[in-house]
């Protein structure tokens, strides 16, 4: 087994995705990077960056994904489950289809992806699940984003899941819980912010990037990170 360790990103063409790509990149992982439409990042490094065809919407997708990765890297150390979508309406105003899709892609998605890695992330004694959840998984901040922070509670649900599914087997899981980041996603939502004020992609990568490294010792459940001053987060 090669000593680089290897972490899959799903969403990594875009965003904080793409932002915890390089930042793993930089740091000496291997990093498989799941998309929809697979491309090489031009800041990649085609020897220790690899792109992979990842669907969350297609329960085949992970398998498939976690194939690709071993095939090349011989190895999977952690899972940094990031794509994610969502829908401006509230609960009561989302439709079946829309609801329906929230929790496919922001929680089966994720689920799917860490149940095809399991036996990988088990085997090295110290896996690392991180879940890109949200603020709006800890607290409904508006109407308008409420069917969001439904399927978001969910996803922070979730990661404390898994984190004690895998916890004697040495994998801890983190639910990251951004605020408003400067991303495709978050600029529309922050608009009343300037966007150098907003948390920047890179914040977030830095953040992941801190909680995977820690040792097995010092499991960190949840980590919120926030640009405004929001009650207790
Ligand atoms: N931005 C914020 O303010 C904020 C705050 C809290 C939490 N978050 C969470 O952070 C995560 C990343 O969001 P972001 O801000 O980086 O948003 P973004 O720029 O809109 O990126 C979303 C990513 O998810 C991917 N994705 C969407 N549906 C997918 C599917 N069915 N299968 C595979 N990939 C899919 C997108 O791929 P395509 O390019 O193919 O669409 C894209 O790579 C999300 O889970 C989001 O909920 C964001």
């Amino acid at each position: 087994m090669t000593d680089r360790k290897t972490v899959l990103i799903s969403g990594g063409n875009r965003g904080i995705g793409a932002a915890a790509g390089k930042a793993f990149m930089e740091a000496g992982w291997n990093v498989s990077l799941g998309m929809r439409s697979p491309a090489l990042p031009d800041w990649a490094d085609p020897d220790t960056v690899q792109v992979a065809a990842y669907d969350a919407t297609d329960p085949a997708s992970p398998d498939a994904w976690a194939a690709t990765a071993l095939q090349k890297f011989g190895r999977i150390d952690a899972i940094v489950a990031n794509a994610g979508i969502m829908v401006r309406k509230s609960a009561v105003e989302a439709t079946d289809e829309e609801f329906a899709s929230l929790i496919e892609v922001n929680v089966n998605g994720p689920r799917r992806l860490v149940k095809a890695c399991w036996e990988q992330l088990a085997a090295s004694g110290e896996g690392r699940v991180v879940i890109v959840a949200s603020l709006s998984g800890k607290r409904v901040k508006s109407a308008i984003s409420g069917a969001y922070s439904v399927s978001k509670f969910a996803a922070l649900g979730l990661s404390h899941a898994i984190r004690h599914a895998g916890f004697d087997k040495g994998i801890r899981a983190t639910a990251i819980c951004p605020g408003f980041v400067a991303t495709d996603m978050g600029l529309p939502l922050a608009s009343g912010t300037p966007t150098d004020a907003l948390t920047q992609p890179e914040d977030i990568a830095s953040s992941i990037l801190h909680v995977v490294n820690l040792p097995n010792r010092a499991s960190v459940s949840e980590f919120w990170v926030n640009c405004l001053l929001d009650d207790s987060y």
